[in-house]
């Protein structure tokens, strides 16, 4: 099974996430993830809202240690088995980050933000572990590009719901 035949299984109401319903993520994420469904791995969500990406990731990799981060407690997140959510800002955060395998920004979208998502967490990357940028605006090569790090755009048309249909990938 994929994250996304898993989500589909039991649906939004259980897995709250907009991951394949306003976007269209995890067709990527089973592509991309999938190999690592029994390994022992680190995960990072950063904007876990109400945790429907976070019970995902943690139903799904049994073996992975899977940590959120979402500066403010949302009303109606669903419970966590293994996984756990620190309430604080992660961007200006400086808590010491573990060796990450798969790392997902999914926070505030904005650029400054993204970019300092990437040069926080790409130094804790294992080899062949992936960064991840979701929900990027347009207008993102230029500042990208100054990272200096090779990156794959991934965007969808037409766009499902929202404009910024579209993630960057950074792979170690
Ligand atoms: C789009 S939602 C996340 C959705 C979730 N990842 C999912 O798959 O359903 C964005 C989240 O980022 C959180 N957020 C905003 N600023 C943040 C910050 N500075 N640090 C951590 N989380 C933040 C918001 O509270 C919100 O819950």
């Amino acid at each position: 099974m994929t994250l996304k035949e898993l989500f589909w299984a039991k649906g939004f109401e259980y897995y709250p996430t907009d991951k394949d319903t306003h976007h269209q993520y995890l067709t990527i994420y089973s592509e991309l993830f999938s190999k690592w469904e029994k390994e022992t791995i680190n995960i990072l969500e950063v904007g876990t809202y109400k945790n429907g990406g976070l019970k995902l990731f943690e139903e799904y990799f049994a073996k992975a240690t899977v940590v959120g981060y979402d500066n403010t407690l949302h009303p109606g997140a669903v419970g966590l088995t293994r996984a756990r959510v620190f309430i604080e800002d992660f961007y200006s955060g400086l808590r010491e980050l573990p060796e990450l395998t798969i790392a997902i920004d999914d926070g505030t979208h904005q650029i400054e933000h993204q970019l300092s998502f990437v040069k926080k967490v790409y130094p804790k990357m294992v080899s062949g572990g992936f960064v991840v940028v979701e929900d990027v605006w347009d207008g993102f090569k230029q500042r990208f590009d100054e990272l200096d790090i090779p990156y794959t755009v991934i965007e969808f048309y037409p766009p499902k719901d929202e404009p910024n249909d579209r993630l960057i990938l950074f792979r170690k």
